[in-house]
């Protein structure tokens, strides 16, 4: 895992779409993966200024990692909406290559299935863009997760509701209590796996997804199994990393050929 710290949200930003808009000049058709969150914002602006500066996005697909069950279609808190406003609208994207999994289908877990197909049949994921839970989820892999699951149906922690609630107007009890979400094991086989997290509040989990042992009581530890897992903090949310000068000196002494 690649830890790079970087002073704030913004830096973080610049740093993740940097990454991002290489692979597309090198890959024009990629396939990324997208978070929805406040995390992942400062990144596609950054991509967004990218993009006006003249990157061609026009080929790029992308698939979201997640779904709330439940919501009307439309809802403005569904990802279906938010990665349409966030990522979609803000990049430019094609819409017909933007892909989220239906929580509002028939039978559910027939579209879970189906949307494991879409992926494979689009080639794979290329980048995955991750944010972080406060309790170490990714995607909407909840503690006690699989470490190996596909796309399937899963139940929100009270922790993630209540975090989530500020989406919802502050009522939890307008917040879904299932989910879509791409596995874990779905997520380590994309070809790149980008983290990013901001923040005193995620500094505990990505603490623990770093350093701790591998395990699903923090399901982010699964990344530690990523062939090419990329964890982009700033100074809050890096400030429980034990082993922080060794980051950094990884970082400052990166070789100029190496991505
Ligand atoms: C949400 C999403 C995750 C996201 C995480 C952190 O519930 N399902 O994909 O990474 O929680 O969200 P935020 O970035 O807003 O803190």
């Amino acid at each position: 895992m690649e830890i790079i710290v970087v002073p704030n949200p913004d830096a973080v930003g610049e740093f993740a779409a940097h990454r991002i808009s290489t692979l597309i000049e090198q890959k024009p058709d990629a396939v990324l993966g997208v978070a929805t969150g406040s995390s992942p914002v400062p990144t596609y602006e950054a991509l967004e200024r990218t993009v006006r500066d003249g990157l061609d996005v026009s080929r790029v697909n992308a698939f979201a990692l997640d779904e709330y069950v439940g919501l009307r279609e439309g809802h403005p808190q569904s990802y279906a909406e938010v990665v349409r406003r966030d990522v979609t609208e803000r990049l430019g994207l094609d819409p017909d290559r933007v892909h989220v999994p239906s929580g509002h289908a028939d039978d559910v877990p027939a579209a879970c299935v189906d949307y494991e197909r879409q992926i494979r049949e689009a080639g794979g994921v290329d980048l995955q863009i991750l944010g972080i839970g406060s309790n170490g989820h990714i995607g909407f892999n909840e503690p006690s997760s699989s470490l190996s699951g596909r796309t399937r149906v899963k139940t929100l922690t009270p922790k993630t509701r209540a975090d989530n609630a500020r989406f919802f107007d502050d009522d939890l009890s307008q917040v879904p209590t299932h989910c879509i979400t791409q596995g874990i094991g779905t997520i380590l086989d994309a070809g790149v796996a980008l983290l990013v997290a901001t923040g005193e509040s995620k500094a505990d989990a990505v603490a623990a997804m770093a350093e701790g042992p591998v395990g699903a009581f923090c399901p982010a530890t699964a990344l530690q199994w990523h062939r090419r897992a990329v964890v982009v903090v700033d100074e809050a949310a890096a400030s429980r990393l034990k082993n922080r000068e060794y980051y950094d000196f990884v970082r400052d002494n990166r070789p100029e050929w190496q991505l």
